[in-house]
């Protein structure tokens, strides 16, 4: 943990910044980014294992029975590199690694995920799984990792999986493919993962879980709070609540505050206070319908090459080309 020792305190002056800037807003918000500390790297394991949560069984549906259809559409020579932003556990994408092991497709996979355990686990795993195949993990958020370009002389498929775009309100989704679009060579793919818009009680189910899941997930954040920045929220004077709105797509999720209090953040040498029942915005999940997934690679100077389905037309992951 003293490695990156200047990484770190960089981070956590960001954190600082952003907590700061969402905590004194009108409507108080936090960026769903700072969910993923190791804490709430695990809770999300717990998330993904939940039944309720499908994009997790309707994605790995995909990566297992659609990795040779992928593999073709790629039209890419060899060796070529697999970037994955935000790898987590990587449990999905072994599916696709391991049919290209399998059929000694040569390829290099580098795993980017901002949780050093997560990627140390996912090295473990992969390297005893799949001896053959080269890894190149990187620590650090994809963000900055994609602004100091992805150099490589091999053509590069980009994963974007698990619907982590949904966390992104329109245009910061724009400027985010934009980026990718930016370090990407002409010919360079991205496989992006979309969460579909479909029955509504199936998507509330999976967000505003029984087992109360989501709630220890988003709670995690005002622990994280008080650890890095020597906070006293009350973990028990805050509820979760999270709706979907079927017509916009947008999960919407919050903590409540649950009576009148004032926290402090010491290291900020600042006082927050709540009202009786003041919500914190925490995160957006939006959901798409494949018509809009069409939309946004046009708008960010992609072409669509194909989008895959998992039976259920749950999820998609759509398969973009960076043109000339
Ligand atoms: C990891 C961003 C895809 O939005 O579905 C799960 C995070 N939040 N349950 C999602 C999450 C609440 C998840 N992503």
């Amino acid at each position: 943990m003293t490695k990156n020792s200047a990484l770190d305190i960089e981070m956590k002056n960001t954190f600082a910044k952003d907590v700061l800037k969402g905590l004194t807003a009108k409507n108080k918000h936090l960026p769903s980014k700072y969910f993923y500390d190791d804490n709430g790297s695990r809770i999300f394991q717990e998330i993904m294992n939940m039944p309720e949560y499908y994009p997790t069984d309707a994605e790995f549906e995909i990566l297992s029975m659609q990795s040779k259809q992928i593999y073709e559409a790629l039209k890419f020579s060899e060796p070529f590199n697999i970037i994955e932003l935000g790898a987590g556990d990587g449990f999905k994408t072994f599916k696709l690694l391991e049919y290209l092991v399998n059929h000694n497709v040569d390829v290099h996979y580098i795993p980017i995920d901002i949780s050093q355990e997560a990627m140390d686990l996912l090295s473990n795993r992969l390297t005893e799984k799949l001896p053959s195949l080269k890894i190149h993990p990187k620590v650090g958020d994809y963000f900055e990792i994609l602004k100091g370009n992805l150099e490589s002389d091999y053509p590069s498929l980009l994963l974007f999986l698990g619907g982590n775009i949904g966390n992104y309100q329109e245009d910061k989704a724009k400027e985010l493919l934009h980026l990718f679009n930016k370090s990407m060579k002409v010919g360079d793919k991205l496989l992006i993962g979309f969460d579909l818009k479909k029955n509504p009680i199936i998507i509330h189910n999976a967000y505003y879980d029984a087992h109360g899941i989501t709630k220890r997930f988003n709670l995690n954040l005002l622990i994280r709070i008080n650890r890095e920045l020597d906070a006293d929220f009350k973990i028990d004077d805050f509820d979760f609540y999270s709706y979907y709105n079927p017509t916009t797509g947008n999960v919407k999720s919050y903590l409540v505050s649950l009576r009148k209090q004032t926290v402090e953040l010491k290291t900020l040498n600042k006082s927050i206070d709540f009202d009786y029942d003041e919500l914190i915005w925490t995160e957006l999940s939006k959901k798409y319908a494949i018509e809009e997934i069409h939309n946004l690679a046009k708008q960010t100077d992609f072409v669509l090459n194909s989008n895959f389905l998992d039976c259920k037309h749950y999820f998609a992951d759509s398969l973009w080309e960076k043109m000339a």
